[in-house]
């Protein structure tokens, strides 16, 4: 028999003498969803005389459905063609609601189907939320009927930026290759659709009022400067074009974001709020104007105004807004779920703000960070996350008192592609650092990395039946 390999570890796993012989264990197991468990919450008995799946909702009767396979796979061939399956008892919940990835296709496309093979890998995991940054600077990817121009300009830029960018750096080479692309409505119905027969929400983020160099670029009566034709940006960073404060743009916001919780049926609706400059609202006469009216003290400050504004749709619908860490700087509503990025001590402050928070810091999750010698490793934004510092990765930040600790309704891993092309790069980058996320996002008992490493070897062939790339363990 091969050892009973599971990741995540489910909370608790029991294994006893003896077996269960059975021409097919997953044909021959007997599953219900009963009432005397909670919602995620699931068991597996195996005895000599069968197999039972019990679980408390259809979303945990799937999670006992992964862990159960990846269980059966260490069964022993038996006679007439029989296998027998170790007798085990599985007692199992996550530790938190939100386990997430955030895939970034604005700054490289990446092909529907790669991202149907995403959503597998995340339900490979137990994870139950695909965060899909969808637009940015360099690239629109969405569809959205009242203005075609924002995929027809928005989608595509001319060439990009070749090599590493370093901090105020002006000039740059570029590769003289277009690159785009954008998902149609129906494409994207079809990624939700996917992603809910599997327990996975899919979280749609429209960055803004920063990040939105590719909208303005499409539509010039966006930005601060409409007498200026900008390009979809080139280059990485942070761009100081960002949306201007007028009705007008307010309005169009509000438009996106109907069609685009038309599409995303997800009770979250992320709408950004990081890295954005003020400088332009501060020499702009009608940004000043707006400021004046509103009585506020710095330009900076509009940044919340605005959110406010276009927010107004998701409540409309019953929706839950989303934003990074900045907004809770911005005066942002209360009920906001704060995504903390900049560090594990921003969710902290999110967390003593009242805000509930997803735990997402870069200096732990951020999987376009390095994971070994750059010197040898493929070219990436900086930093150094190797699987090990994952896998010891401690989701609630322990300065927060019990009733805080309450707030952190999860964590997030993130896949920015500024220096990802294609499948090939965010395979290598994500797998298997995703695996020791899902440990740790589940609530997995820490044994030893050591007794990680052992389950994580013969789980890397389930990520490469699944026809992804990932870096070969050290
Ligand atoms: C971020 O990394 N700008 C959220």
């Amino acid at each position: 028999m091969s050892d009973i390999a599971i990741v995540p570890a489910p909370r608790q796993l029991t294994v006893d003498e003896g077996r269960w012989i059975t021409a097919d264990p997953v044909a021959d197991a007997v599953r219900d969803v009963v009432e005397n468990l909670d919602p995620n919450e699931y068991r597996i008995d195996i005895s000599a005389d069968g197999a039972r799946l019990t679980a408390g909702s259809e979303d945990a009767l799937r999670y006992a459905e992964t862990t159960y396979a990846q269980l059966v796979e260490s069964a022993e061939p038996a006679a007439d063609g029989k296998v027998a399956v170790p007798l085990a008892h599985v007692e199992d919940a996550p530790r938190f609601g939100w386990r997430g990835m955030m895939l970034d296709v604005a700054r490289h496309f990446m092909p529907k189907e790669f991202v149907l093979r995403i959503i597998d890998v995340l339900a490979l995991h137990r994870l139950n939320v695909l965060h899909f940054h969808l637009t940015d600077d360099q690239g629109w990817r969405v569809e959205i009927e009242a203005y075609p121009r924002l995929t027809e300009v928005g989608a595509w830029r001319a060439e990009t930026m070749v090599g590493k960018m370093s901090h105020g750096q002006q000039e740059f080479e570029y590769d003289g290759t277009p690159h785009g692309g954008f998902y149609t409505k129906d494409d994207l119905r079809e990624i939700v659709a996917y992603a809910a027969d599997r327990g996975i929400t899919v979280v749609p983020e429209i960055d803004l009022p920063g990040h939105m160099q590719a909208a303005i670029a499409a539509y010039p009566e966006l930005g601060n400067h409409p007498d200026r034709q900008l390009t979809v940006r080139q280059y990485w960073g942070i761009s100081d074009d960002v949306l201007n404060v007028n009705d007008a743009t307010v309005e169009f916001v509000k438009t996106v974001l109907r069609e685009v919780l038309e599409i995303f049926p997800s009770p979250y609706i992320h709408l950004g709020g990081d890295e954005c400059p003020s400088v332009q609202w501060a020499e702009s006469e009608a940004a000043q104007k707006r400021q004046a009216e509103l009585g506020l003290d710095e330009p900076g400050q509009l940044q919340g105004w605005f959110t406010a504004q276009v927010a107004e749709v998701l409540a409309e619908e019953g929706r839950r807004l989303v934003g990074w860490d900045e907004m809770v700087e911005t005066d942002c509503p209360k009920d906001a779920v704060i995504m903390a990025w900049r560090s594990a001590q921003r969710g902290e402050v999110a967390a003593k703000a009242g805000h509930e928070v997803v735990m997402a810091p870069c200096e732990s999750v951020y999987f376009d960070y390095y994971q070994g010698d750059p010197a040898t490793e493929p070219l990436a934004i900086g930093g150094n996350i190797p699987l090990e510092k994952v896998y010891d990765f401690e989701v609630i930040p322990a300065a927060l008192s019990d009733q805080e600790k309450a707030l952190i309704v999860g964590t997030q891993c993130q896949i920015w592609t500024e220096y990802m092309e294609g499948p090939e790069q965010v395979g290598y980058m994500l797998l298997p650092r995703l695996s020791a996320f899902a440990e740790r996002a589940w609530g997995s008992p820490k044994v030893s990395y050591d007794e990680f490493l052992a389950r994580l070897r013969p789980h890397l062939a389930r990520i490469e039946a699944l026809g992804l790339n990932y870096r070969p363990l050290d």
